[in-house]
């Protein structure tokens, strides 16, 4: 496919988006401002970012094939159409960062970007050289969150990264985990070193982070960037088939993505999360969790009370 018609199909996608912003978002022809996603404070600055963002493993490693990367495309033009910032990758992610960095350098949505990647790696010049590979992939000369991977080699990778935040090379410090690993050590290092990011496992079928985690981010004021909040699809698969209840209509849920997100974001210590997807139409559904009402304590724990019972 070529550049043209990528274009072409970006252009196209731009007047379907209008066309639903003027239905589905509220109309500037009819005097009202369309509603904006909802967005948290960063606590360790005055920066607000929106709540849903969107994660890279496995959905943009695509390689070099044009008709998967204009889909792609398309998908980064629903995001950004429907008010997302916040991306996350990783040199973990094959061919993620590169593909990333090819897209959003003929995008016009650069400006609001907000991008954080990982540093993967053992050894400080290892790390070094990572890092600004990343930059060079991502076609920035800054880029906003750096995230020590997994804690891999967090000792040295931290004393870096601490140095490229006083020089202006990143903006924020941050680590990661998965799936309820490390959560001991993830506290110890939120504990007792300068992070301003943690990011995590966490949805409404493992809530295992509401026990240590997000407390402590509350109270040592870090933000917490959501990994997995589907478990990978799996939550899917558990509702195949099934309608949502009607009692979601209270709080503005129209699809099961949604009620799967809701759920994540509406923790009051959590900041944002990076669902995953390929498909255009899926990231429009996602998106949708960052409007309307959120769902309250005592709604929250009637959706997970549902949800363990299906
Ligand atoms: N240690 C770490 O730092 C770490 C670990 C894990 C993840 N992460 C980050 O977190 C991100 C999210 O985690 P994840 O990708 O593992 O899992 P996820 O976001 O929980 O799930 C992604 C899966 O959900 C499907 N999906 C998305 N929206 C859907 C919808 N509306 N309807 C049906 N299916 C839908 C996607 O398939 P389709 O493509 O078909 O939509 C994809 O297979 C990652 O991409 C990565 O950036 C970081």
């Amino acid at each position: 496919m070529s550049t043209a018609d990528i274009n072409l199909i970006r252009r196209q996608l731009m007047k379907i988006l209008g066309l639903m912003g003027a239905s589905m978002l509220g109309s500037p022809l009819s005097g009202q401002a369309a509603p904006a996603m909802l967005k948290k404070k960063i606590p360790s600055s005055d920066e607000y970012i929106p709540v849903i963002g969107m994660g890279s493993s496995r959905t943009f490693d695509v390689g070099s094939d044009e008709t998967v990367r204009a889909r792609l495309a398309s998908v980064l033009q629903v995001f950004f159409g429907r008010g997302g910032r916040v991306i996350d990758t990783s040199p973990m992610y094959g061919s993620s960062e590169q593909i990333l960095g090819d897209l959003l350098s003929v995008s016009s949505n650069k400006e609001s970007l907000f991008m954080a990647t990982k540093v993967w790696t053992e050894g400080r010049d290892e790390g070094i050289a990572q890092m600004q590979a990343s930059m060079r992939l991502l076609n920035t000369p800054v880029i906003d969150l750096i995230q020590i991977h997994n804690l891999l080699d967090w000792e040295v990778q931290m004393e870096t990264l601490s140095e490229w935040k006083q020089q202006g090379l990143i903006r924020y410090i941050g680590i990661t985990t998965h799936r309820g690993f490390n959560h001991e050590q993830i506290a110890f290092v939120m504990n007792n070193f300068p992070v301003d990011f943690v990011q995590f496992s966490y949805s409404i079928s493992n809530r295992e982070a509401e026990q240590l985690i997000l407390p402590l981010a509350a109270d040592r004021g870090i933000a917490t960037m959501v990994n997995r909040p589907f478990q990978r699809g799996d939550l899917f698969q558990r509702v195949k088939g099934r309608e949502l209840p009607a009692w979601v209509e209270d709080f503005d849920c129209s699809n099961w993505g949604q009620f799967f997100l809701k759920y994540v974001i509406s923790h009051p210590a959590v900041t944002c999360t990076i669902p995953a997807t390929s498909k255009a139409h899926h990231m429009q559904d996602n998106m949708g969790a960052g409007y309307g009402r959120m769902p309250n304590e005592q709604q929250r724990q009637k959706m997970y009370e549902y949800f363990d019972s299906l």
